[in-house]
């Protein structure tokens, strides 16, 4: 092995022009990182200190927290700039003589895009899964593009995540999508990213579906044909292709079938391109069997969040209200704190011990709730406090509880249907 150091830790850089002082940038982080501060738990510095006119911020991985010494990590830079464009919308015209409708047929992104500054970090699962389906898409992009032969080995550059509704799916497809525009820019020059609509494809149009479907891969081809591109393709809601086929009844069964061949055969076309990445998601696990599926070599089981994911969502809002002054600033600990305090004796008078194991509490209560559920209860709680001049975190921690309580209450009245608050 040599010489090679013992562990790798990215370091992304967000600039703010193209000619930056590299060298600069790199003295800065160096000093940083020997310094010994302490990084807050996203890793990421904002404006950095002297280097404000050039560096939005500075991220770094997760390896971070393990960093002793230079000679013992390789810290790899990556350089980019955040593209200020949001999303194109590709709008195909359906040439049918009963209408002369346009169908958004997809979404297109050239990225780094800022739609999706800061979503990777806002994505909160157990430690290393973000990470792993990154260095799985990572392994694929590299098979490819050294030509494994795929009898050999199989890679098909698709990647299914399943799971229950609001666990953060499409997120975390846009948001690795983002993560390899920044850190595979050596080996691409663009990154883009199309979702494609398939409810407008699938459920609408299926008598034109499939001439749209031949358009709009015709259109992404067009982008694939550039071998320094990266092309990711996001087919949100997979299961809308699965039921077109096992629809296949009444008047429309050829049609069904048709637009199901359609993407079938164009997505084995475009995926023998090396540069092309096919992310799915779905949350129908029972239909994930068509045929469509058994091609994705990747298949991620997305769940709801655990005890330590709940907290730190949790608490992630409790920052950012802290940050915009909503709630007055309190030390709170991280999950991975709370374990060391426990084996404190005396924490009588410790309100941040205190504080901490109210919201870890309601973490706890909160087990079974999508993220996107998670998301929303801090602003309920807020809603409650509305009247106080100044939210102090115990204030607001009560509030999270009885928001918490009062949603699971109502859903509760919702699966059965009773009447609560006069809500129904
Ligand atoms: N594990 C998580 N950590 C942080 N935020 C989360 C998490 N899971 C979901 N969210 C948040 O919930 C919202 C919904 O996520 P998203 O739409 O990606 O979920 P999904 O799994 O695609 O849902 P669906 O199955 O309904 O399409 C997003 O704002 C996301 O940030
Ligand atoms: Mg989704």
């Amino acid at each position: 092995m040599g010489d090679k150091k013992a562990m790798k830790c990215h370091v992304e850089v967000a600039v703010l022009k193209k000619n930056v002082d590299l060298q600069k940038i790199q003295s800065f982080v160096e000093r940083f990182v020997t310094s010994g501060v302490k990084l807050k738990s996203n890793a990421i510095i904002q404006k950095p200190d002297g280097l404000e006119d050039c560096v939005e911020f500075i991220q770094f991985d997760d390896n971070i927290k393990y960093f002793k010494s230079l000679n013992e990590t390789q810290l790899v830079y990556h350089f980019y700039k955040i593209n200020e464009r949001g999303a194109e919308i590709e709008i195909l015209e359906s040439d049918s003589n009963e209408s002369n409708d346009e169908v958004p047929a997809s979404n297109h992104w050239l990225l780094p895009s800022r739609d999706f500054t800061g979503l990777w970090e806002s994505l909160i699962y157990e430690e290393g899964l973000k990470e792993n389906i990154l260095k799985y898409v990572e392994t694929s992009l590299l098979f490819s593009q050294r030509k494994v032969n795929p009898n050999i080995i199989s890679c098909n550059r698709i990647i299914l995540l399943h799971g229950p509704p609001g666990t953060g799916k499409t997120s975390l497809c846009k948001a690795v999508a983002q993560k390899l525009s920044i850190r595979m820019s050596q080996n691409f020059k663009y990154t883009h990213l199309v979702e494609i609509n398939s409810h407008s494809l699938f459920s609408k149009w299926f008598s034109e579906s499939g001439k749209l479907v031949m358009k709009l891969f015709s259109r992404i081809r067009e982008i694939v044909e550039h071998p320094q591109s990266l092309v990711c393709v996001l087919i949100d809601e997979v299961e809308s292709i699965a039921y077109a086929r096992s629809s296949v009844s009444g008047d429309e069964p050829r049609d069904a079938l048709r637009v199901v061949n359609a993407v079938l055969t164009q997505l084995d076309q475009i995926r023998k391109y090396p540069n092309v990445l096919i992310l799915t998601t779905s949350n129908l696990t029972a239909t994930i069997d068509c045929a469509f599926i058994d091609r994705a070599d990747i298949k991620i089981f997305i769940d709801f969040p655990t005890t330590r994911a709940i907290y730190e969502i949790y608490l992630s809002a409790i920052h950012e209200l802290m940050r915009v002054q909503i709630i007055q600033n309190q030390s709170i600990l991280v999950y991975d704190s709370l374990d060391n305090f426990e084996r404190i004796d005396d924490i009588s008078d410790c309100t941040e011990h205190e504080l901490s194991m109210k919201l870890l509490k309601i973490a706890e209560q909160s087990i079974g709730l999508s993220g996107r559920t998670l998301r929303k209860i801090p602003f309920l709680a807020h809603s409650l406090l509305v009247e106080n001049d100044v939210i102090v975190l115990n204030d607001f921690l009560n509030a999270l509880k009885l928001s918490l309580q009062n949603h699971l209450k109502d859903t509760k009245a919702l699966s059965t249907g009773t009447q609560v608050n006069g809500y129904l």
